[in-house]
Parts: structure tokens; sequence; C-alpha cells
């Protein structure tokens, strides 16, 4: 396996790899023998994203397994996992809308005990988010598939306490600038929020009057360019809105409130 790793970290590096030593470590761990470690490698030079190549992520403490196509969560998100704990109660429903692998959801039950309901429009995510239900003990029939609001149950309509959305919200126009990684790699629809990022950011601040319990709280990621007008959407939704910032994180979410019985 010695040979296989020099290998590895040399076609890492051939391949522009910054941290090639650290990587090969990490692929070879994943591999169980030489030949599956070169065929991980060669994914990894050809641009795949780390986590995808070896089906998990690292996220809040929590072990997420991947595939190939489902969006890797992102460090920053921690933020909507720490917003979100510090509002559920024991006993609270949180609802993680556009799960993806179903992280976010998972990594503040960790912390809470929460009844949770997960829902996405992928059918790989989902099968993904199923899959890490079961394996941290919980029902995968709680993972619901469907385009926004209406994957969720009826019954849920008016209970959600907490609310987590990290909806795609990137402007078309900036689809180009993404890394290789994600823009070759993570499906459009896991990015794309439209014209100025915030297409379903509108669709998922609209139905929260709606499915949000009295005083229960939607928390989504913006960008500072989308602040202005994430606020004046989520106002005019009769909805109360405020804006925190984790600069370690590199992270903005928008936390709203249904404020009305
Ligand atoms: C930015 S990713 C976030 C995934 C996950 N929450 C995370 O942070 O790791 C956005 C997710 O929204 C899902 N999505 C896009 N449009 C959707 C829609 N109309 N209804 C439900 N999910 C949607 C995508 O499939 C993708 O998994």
């Amino acid at each position: 396996m010695e040979d296989a790793l020099t290998r590895a970290v040399i076609r890492l590096r051939a391949a522009g790899c910054v941290f090639a030593e650290e990587e090969a470590a990490i692929l070879r761990e994943a591999a169980p023998t030489e030949a599956v470690l070169d065929d991980l490698v060669e994914r990894r030079a050809a641009g795949e994203p780390l986590e995808q190549v070896v089906g998990h992520a690292d996220f809040c403490g929590l072990r997420v397994h991947l595939r190939p196509g489902v969006f890797v969560p992102r460090v920053r998100s921690a933020l909507l996992v720490r917003l979100a704990v510090e509002a559920a109660k024991p006993g609270a429903v949180l609802v993680d809308l556009c799960c993806g692998s179903g992280a976010l959801g998972l990594a503040a039950r960790r912390s809470v005990d929460v009844t949770l309901h997960g829902a996405d429009l992928d059918p790989v995510a989902v099968d993904c988010a199923r899959d890490n239900y079961r394996r941290h003990g919980l029902d995968p029939g709680d993972v619901h598939r469907g385009d926004l609001y209406t994957a969720l149950p009826g019954a849920l309509r008016g209970t959600v306490d907490v609310l987590i959305a990290n909806v795609p919200y990137v402007a078309t126009r900036h689809i180009p600038f993404l890394p290789a990684e994600a823009r070759d790699h993570e499906p459009r629809e896991a990015l794309d929020g439209g014209a100025d990022g915030l297409d379903l950011f509108r669709r998922v601040a609209a139905g929260a009057p709606d499915w949000l319990a009295p005083g229960g709280l939607l928390l989504s990621e913006i960008t500072e360019a989308q602040e202005e007008t994430a606020v004046r959407i989520v106002t005019g939704n009769g909805l109360t809105a405020t804006v925190l910032q984790d600069d370690d994180l590199d992270a903005r979410a928008i936390v709203t409130r249904r404020t009305h019985p």
C-alpha cells in the first residue's frame, strides 16, 4: 500500500491538489485495496469533491454519508445548526427543508431531542438523507420528497417550531465563478437561486406563516448582498427578521420569526 500511497500523492500533486499528502492519506483510509485507492485518486484528480469520493463528510462532529451528486455540507452551515439548537426545546418539531444529505437537521438533533423531518426535491438527495436518518437511528420515512412544503405531511402545518431552509442561494450570474468542485459535481438545482439568488427563499418565506407554529423560527443562509432584499421579503410576509453574522465561519443567516398567533 506504501507504493500506492506515494503514487497517490504524486498524482494528486500533478492534478494541482494543494493538500496532496493529507488527501492521499484520507483516500487510503477509505480504500480497502490498492486498486480501489487508484480509482479514488483518479476521481479526486478529476476534480470530484473529496467528500463525495470517500462517501462521507464530517459536519459539526457528525459523520454524514454522501454520494456523488449530493451537495456537500459546508462548514459555514454550522451557524444554522447553532441557531436551531439555541431555539429548539426538547420535543420541538424541527423541519430541515432542502435537506440534501440531511446533515443540518441531524447535527441539530445531536444536541437537542427534537422531532425531525427532512425534505428535498432531488431523489438522490432524499435517498442519501434517508440512509443518514437510518444510520442515526431515525425513521427514514421522515425524509419526504417533493417541491418545498408540498413534500411535508399536512399534519405539520402550523406546528413547525424551527424550520431550517438552506435553500440554493447563489445568484445565477455567479455560478460560473464557483469552485469547479461545486460547479461540476453538485447539481445546478442545489446551487442556483435565480437572478438574485432569492427565488427559493421567496417561496419559503411566503409559506412560512402557514407552516411555522406561533413563535416558530425560519433559519436560512444568505449573502451580504442579499440582506436588504431578504429582510424585505420576510417582513412583507408579516414575519420579523434579524440578520446574524459569524465571521469565524464566514456565515450570515436570516432569522425569521412568526410572532402572530
Ligand atoms: C444548498 S443545498 C443544501 C443542502 C443541505 N441543506 C446542506 O446544507 O447540506 C440545497 C438543496 O435544496 C434542494 N432543492 C432545490 N430546489 C428544491 C425545491 N424546489 N424543493 C425542495 N428541495 C429543493 C437541492 O436538491 C439541494 O439538496
